[in-house]
């Protein structure tokens, strides 16, 4: 068991990290499926090869523990964390009139508590020969393509969630630095997945879809490619399908 890659993906019983699960695992990977409502995490699960539930709220610390010990204890490491659990509670508030308990929600689940997840399992992670950190970011946070009036995400106006993504951003690059200085092999990387059709913000797949959200095979594509090559040892990076996103 100790060979194969062990891969944990939050926010994994639905949406694109549910569409992760599938593809990791076909690839060979164990995968750990996090889903806050562990039922909910099983059904979405039934019927998929090498996957674990586990429990895992992103914003509960005693749940991130647990889940921590659940892992350690089975596999007694981890190879990749895939941080895909987010949402965004502000949609069009102005930033001049935004509440701070809009903004404290996107950063707790974006930002704090995707910190406070990545920080618990970071022993596991050395425990790899050679591990990886994926976080998934969003275009909405790149502050070149916010001044962009060609950008698609140039319109857009969500500063809480923005801001948390622009914040990860930044902790993706940090802690790489820092896993690098000290010769960790850990990659800490931000990804774009694109405009998604899944349950995202409210929609349906299908508004989505209407509003010219792409399918979700294109959203993980760039994260399956990352997940699954081990030679690419590229850290501190932010990119999509097409290549590298500005920071
Ligand atoms: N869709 C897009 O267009 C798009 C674009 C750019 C970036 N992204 C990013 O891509 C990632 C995945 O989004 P998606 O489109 O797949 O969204 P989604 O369908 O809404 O799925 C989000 C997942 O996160 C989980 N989640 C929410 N709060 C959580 C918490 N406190 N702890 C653990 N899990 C939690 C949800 O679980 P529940 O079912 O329990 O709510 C769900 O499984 C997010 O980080 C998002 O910011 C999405």
């Amino acid at each position: 068991m100790n060979n194969k890659i062990i891969t944990l993906v939050t926010g994994a019983n639905r949406g694109m990290g549910l569409e992760l699960v599938k593809e990791l695992s076909k690839k060979g990977q164990q995968i750990i499926m996090g889903s806050r409502d562990f039922n909910k995490g099983q059904a979405a699960a039934a019927g998929i090869e090498n996957v674990d539930v586990v429990q895992l709220d992103v914003t509960d610390n005693q749940s991130v523990k647990s889940a921590c010990k659940t892992i350690t204890d089975k596999y007694g490491k981890l190879d990749i964390l895939i941080n895909n659990a987010g949402a965004i509670f502000d949609h069009w508030q102005k930033p001049s009139e935004i509440s701070q308990d809009s903004l404290r929600a996107d950063f707790d689940l974006n930002f704090f508590g995707l910190i406070n997840l990545t920080q618990t399992f970071l022993p596991l992670l050395k425990q790899s020969k050679q591990a990886k950190i994926i976080n998934i970011s969003s275009m909405m946070g790149s502050m070149t393509e916010a001044l962009n009036p060609e950008s698609e995400v140039y319109r857009a106006s969500a500063v809480g969630y923005q801001a948390s993504k622009s914040a990860l951003n930044m902790f993706t690059v940090q802690l790489a630095k820092e896993l690098n200085k000290e010769n960790f092999p850990i990659t800490v990387n931000s990804i774009d997945p694109g405009m998604v059709a899944t349950e995202f913000g409210g929609s349906t797949p299908e508004q989505s879809k209407e509003m010219g959200a792409k399918p979700i095979d294109f959203g993980v594509a760039r994260t399956v490619e990352l997940a699954t090559n081990f030679d690419n040892k590229d850290t501190a990076t932010f990119s999509n399908t097409h290549g590298p996103v500005a920071w």
